[in-house]
């Protein structure tokens, strides 16, 4: 043997002790680690770390968020301003997500319905060339990770290849392995019906993607058309339990720190598959219940129903003592709760929601499982039979009636579903005497002339509820959400922790203040750059006609808004705060009514 040291670069002796070092460095890091890391990594690189948006987006074209850019789409198009609202034209964030449409794959060893995804973003602050610097030395140098192979967009009619990225990948790693492919893997988007959209460069580790670098260049319209974006921008994506997988080297995300806390509580007597669906589930559930969505027949309360249910029913079959997936619940709150406080906040919700739901299950459910029995062959009318008298759902009926149920289709089922919900809407429409609700504005519902007058004077109230909590907390509040029924106000605004009772104080008495006076409301009509100009708050919208309204409250508020206002604040009459919670990081929410009692 030469006495001679091993060379660093060659020797395989020396290598491999270098990705032992770095496989004990990756072992180590917890996933709440990572996610600090992450954040940390971006916020020194000019980001302002941004709190994850609700699962309820202010979308309606889409069910839930089911990605890290929703909440930053204004940005992309120069509806809203990143410097006034972030202080930087960079943002990151770790982003709740749910992707409903694998709901029959989970189970195997890498489907999941919820999932968090952290992501970069630029609106005009940096753009190719930083991003992949920045991707490849945090994958390569934070996380110790070795790149398989990277992705580019191959190019395809009207959009040309992306050159560029492949040649900034080279100029890093001359020896890195590039693949190209068309629009269905290299580019993505929009989300919702319309939207920003653009080629993507994509990282693999391991054989599985892990990071998508979006470079948003285009604005594509509900009609598909393409037009280029005015500052392109950067949007990034990262799953965030693919990279606890693959750093924590382990061969599914079932056994990554992220789950196996959550896997602890359960029987042995369960298979791998019912474990999977059981963890991913309630984990999914406890994070709806948490932005307050209600198990439900409709729209994101008929997704949690059926997350809930399969579960219930593994519990029924298996004859579990209801203990066993409260302690699933309590460990989903206790893994995830120092990352989403709002979950230890929820904690007593969820338990008596999931309990509620489970109560009003078990009443049908034995009957239900009969009645599967009973039947010989189920299609898509029967099963939807099983679900309308029993609340069995379409998971359930096809995880039970096994060879009964093979012709069974999701799409069948739904059909059934949707003509039963025309139906129902009918009759929901005949009850209004044919009128439907008198006034819906998607903010505002009303259902006769009384409620109209009232959800009018909670609206102009609202206005002067947002101006007073910028006056009180600070300008960076900014609205997340607004919605007004006859009964009450509801406010969602962005803000780190929950207000003092001073400030609650404070924030009614700026209101009361302003009603005191009776000042008068106007509205001006103007072009959309116009109003902008007068200093009006817009609570941000992807596409604004070219002309708005702006109402101003005094010298109170400053709104571009549709409408309906009070014409004095006066009518708005005495404002009251009911409640103030959260709704997740970094939102809050705010109930108030007038003419308290
Ligand atoms: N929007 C892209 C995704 O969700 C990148 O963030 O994959």
């Amino acid at each position: 043997m030469p006495a001679t040291f091993p060379d660093e670069k060659t020797s395989p002796g020396f290598s491999k002790s270098r990705r032992d070092v770095m496989a004990e460095r990756r072992s180590k890091m917890t996933h709440q680690e990572i996610r600090q890391n992450f954040l940390a990594f971006f916020k020194e690189r000019g980001h302002t770390i941004v709190p994850s948006s609700s699962l309820l987006p202010n979308d309606p074209s889409v069910l839930f968020t089911t990605a890290g850019m929703q909440q930053f789409k204004p940005y992309y198009t120069g509806e809203a301003d990143p410097i006034k609202d972030f202080g930087a034209l960079n943002t990151t964030s770790i982003q709740k997500s749910m992707r409903t449409s694998d709901i029959d794959e989970v189970g195997d060893e890498r489907h999941l319905t919820f999932f968090e995804m952290m992501g970069n973003f630029s609106f005009g602050g940096y753009f190719k060339e930083k991003a992949i610097q920045f991707a490849h030395e945090f994958i390569t140098k934070e996380m110790g990770l070795k790149i398989d192979y990277i992705t580019v967009f191959e190019g395809e009619s009207g959009v040309p290849a992306d050159e560029e990225s492949e040649k900034i990948w080279k100029s890093i790693d001359p020896k890195i392995e590039v693949k190209k492919f068309g629009r269905a893997d290299n580019f993505w988007g929009p989300t919702g019906d319309q939207g920003p959209c653009g080629p993507t460069t994509e990282i693999y580790i391991d054989g599985i993607e892990i990071w998508n670098i979006v470079f948003n260049q285009y604005f594509q319209h509900s009609d598909k058309t393409l037009e280029q974006l005015k500052t392109p921008g950067i949007d990034t994506g990262m799953g965030l339990e693919r990279l606890v997988m693959v750093s924590q080297n382990v061969p599914t995300i079932f056994e990554t720190d992220l789950f196996t806390p959550l896997l602890k509580p359960l029987p042995l007597e369960l298979d791998s598959r019912q474990r999977r669906i059981i963890s991913d589930h309630l984990r999914a559930a406890v994070f709806l219940l948490s932005d307050s969505i209600a198990p439900s027949n409709k729209d994101q309360g008929y997704v949690l129903r059926r997350l809930l249910r399969r579960v219930l029913t593994i519990e029924h079959q298996l004859k579990l003592s209801p203990q066993v997936f409260e302690n699933v619940l309590l460990s989903v709150i206790e893994n995830f709760g120092a990352f989403y406080p709002n979950l230890v906040e929820h904690k007593n919700d969820i338990i008596n929601a999931y309990f509620a739901e489970s109560a009003k299950f078990k009443k049908t459910l034995a009957q239900g499982l009969k009645e599967l029995e009973r039947i010989a062959e189920i299609d898509a009318p029967a099963a939807f039979k099983l679900y309308e008298s029993f609340g069995l759902p379409f998971e359930v009926v096809k995880d039970i009636a096994g060879e009964k149920a093979k012709n069974l289709t999701r799409e069948a089922f739904d059909e059934e579903f949707k003509k039963h919900q025309e139906k129902s809407r009918a009759g929901s429409e005949r009850k209004f005497g044919g009128h439907g609700l008198l006034l819906d504005t998607g903010e505002l519902k009303a259902a006769n002339e009384e409620e109209v007058k009232i959800v009018t004077r909670l609206h102009t109230a609202t206005h002067l509820l947002h101006a007073a909590l910028r006056k009180v907390l600070g300008a960076d509040v900014k609205q997340a959400g607004s919605d007004i029924t006859a009964e009450r106000l509801r406010f969602d605004f962005s803000f780190p922790r929950k207000l003092t009772p001073e400030e609650i104080k404070q924030v009614e008495d700026t209101v009361n203040e302003a009603v005191k006076q009776d000042v008068i409301v106007t509205k001006e009509e103007l072009s959309y750059e116009d109003a902008l100009k007068t200093g009006a708050l817009s609570f941000f919208k992807l596409k604004y006609p070219p002309k708005v309204n702006v109402y101003s409250v005094g010298d109170f508020s400053k709104e571009l808004c549709g409408g309906p206002h009070v014409t004095h604040s006066g009518e708005i009459g005495q404002f009251k705060i009911k409640k103030e919670e959260a709704v997740s990081a970094g939102v809050r929410r705010i109930r108030a009514v007038v003419d308290p009692e």
